[in-house]
């Protein structure tokens, strides 16, 4: 199976590369910027052509939360636009096409997890382009799987975890916002979500596809997931800091954030047999590897 896979140098695809090197049955070929270049949608047919994908997965995006507000244009054409030009260059040579989606497109108002038919309201640029793709790609590719994911963290690029880690080698505390809750998500489970579903429809069970929620097992605030952060540091003999909750309205932002983005990703277990790991369990593995090379941080 020839998987395309869109945003090479993200954390997702790190991730995803690292997965399925020597796995029998898959050959990806991530591309990044240069070969396909999200703020140019009506260029992105030729390369998807060219590779004959059997599977195209976006996961690139302008995930810069804040920017988003600053850049609109510019998050839409790449959340929205390209997303539907690539669900139509996949639909047209016949690959199917898995979008990864966020937890930004609800509005965080909801009592509990939610499923993947609850409304949808974003607050922000990046939520509202975002759920634009979503509806390009359905509109464009009916034959689409739509991944929403959350609070995503890897030993790779920009993530929570990277810079709760980078703060704590001079600082002794840090403040942290402790009113909003949702998933830390290991990128590495998420990858492995993706390989579930490829080796489904390797095996050619077919219906399996719409809207998923994927996202770790378990729900904390960000204030949590930053203890959790300095627990295993500290046992680990890395720098730790200590942690001052506080309320997301005294940590101003350009982009609101929902209160509850917590997902529940039921769903996909019943469908593909794949539930991430509890969140503290997945955080050991990447905080691990990040002690391990500490200068790269
Ligand atoms: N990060 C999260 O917490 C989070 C949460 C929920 C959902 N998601 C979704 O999950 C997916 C993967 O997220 P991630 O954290 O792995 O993303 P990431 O690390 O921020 O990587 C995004 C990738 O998109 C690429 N990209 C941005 N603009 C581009 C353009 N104009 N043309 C081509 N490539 C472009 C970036 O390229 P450069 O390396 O060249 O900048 C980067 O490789 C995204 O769809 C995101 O919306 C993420």
């Amino acid at each position: 199976m020839k998987i395309l896979v869109t945003g090479r140098g993200g954390q997702l695809v790190n991730c995803l590369v690292e997965r399925t090197a020597g796995r029998a049955g898959f050959e990806l070929v991530a591309l990044g910027r240069s070969q396909m270049d999200l703020d140019q949608p009506e260029m992105l047919g030729e390369p998807i052509r060219a590779a004959k994908p059997d599977v195209v997965i976006n996961a690139a995006a302008f995930t810069a939360v804040d920017l988003a507000e600053d850049e609109p244009e510019k998050a839409h054409t790449i959340n929205a636009v390209a997303a539907g030009a690539i669900a139509a260059a996949s639909r047209e040579c016949g690959a199917r096409i898995i979008q990864l989606s966020t937890d930004y497109v609800f509005d965080g108002t909801a009592d509990g997890p939610y499923s993947e038919d609850a409304p949808t309201n974003p607050l922000g640029v990046y939520g509202r382009t975002k759920c634009e793709g979503e509806e390009r790609v359905r509109a464009e590719a009916p034959d689409h799987l739509i991944l929403r994911t959350a609070w995503l963290y890897s030993p790779f690029g920009r993530n929570f975890v990277r810079t709760m880690m980078h703060l704590a080698e001079d600082r002794d505390a840090v403040s942290v916002v402790a009113d909003q809750s949702g998933n830390p998500t290991s990128a590495y489970d998420l990858a492995d979500g993706l390989i579930a579903v490829l080796e489904a429809w390797r095996h050619g069970r077919t219906g399996l596809g719409g809207t998923y929620h994927l996202a770790g097992t378990g729900i904390t605030t960000w204030a949590g997931f930053a203890e959790a952060i300095f627990d295993q540091c500290r046992a680990l003999g890395l720098p730790a800091a200590l942690v001052e909750p506080i309320a997301g309205a005294d940590w101003p932002t350009r982009a609101r954030r929902p209160m509850n983005s917590a997902l529940n990703s039921s769903r996909f277990e019943s469908d593909f047999g794949y539930r991430a790991p509890a969140w503290q369990v997945s955080l050991q593995t990447v905080v691990s590897r990040l002690g391990k090379s500490l200068h790269a941080i």
